[in-house]
């Protein structure tokens, strides 16, 4: 599967992902820049936040509760706001697009 990652200059890039990884994972073993994982995945740092795209929202599923409370205290948050350690790849999410936010 494919996730496409539009970095915070506007450019995109999209990377080979295998399934059942965290998103983060992914972003960060491509070196995805803006995307951390300060706190190796446990939804409490939100070094991995993104945007995700409209078109992909419902299959990327509801936010977490530890995921919730993070976002409840970092900055810029929006609808669309997910901590990419909690989301699974999958097949059903190949061609996933989000927006790195950073930190
Ligand atoms: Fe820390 Fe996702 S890696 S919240």
């Amino acid at each position: 599967m494919e996730v496409t990652f539009v970095l915070q200059d506007g450019s995109s890039r999209t990377v080979e992902a295998e399934p059942d990884w965290k998103l983060m994972e992914v972003a960060v073993d491509n070196a995805i820049p803006g995307i951390d994982g300060d706190c190796g995945g446990e939804a409490a740092c939100a070094t991995c936040h993104v945007y995700v795209a409209p078109e992909w929202r419902e299959a990327t599923g509801e936010r977490t509760e530890p995921e919730q409370d993070m976002l409840a205290s970092t900055f810029g948050v929006r609808e669309n706001s997910r901590l990419s350690c909690q989301i699974r790849t999958s097949e059903a999410l190949d061609g996933l697009e989000v927006e790195v936010v950073g930190s």
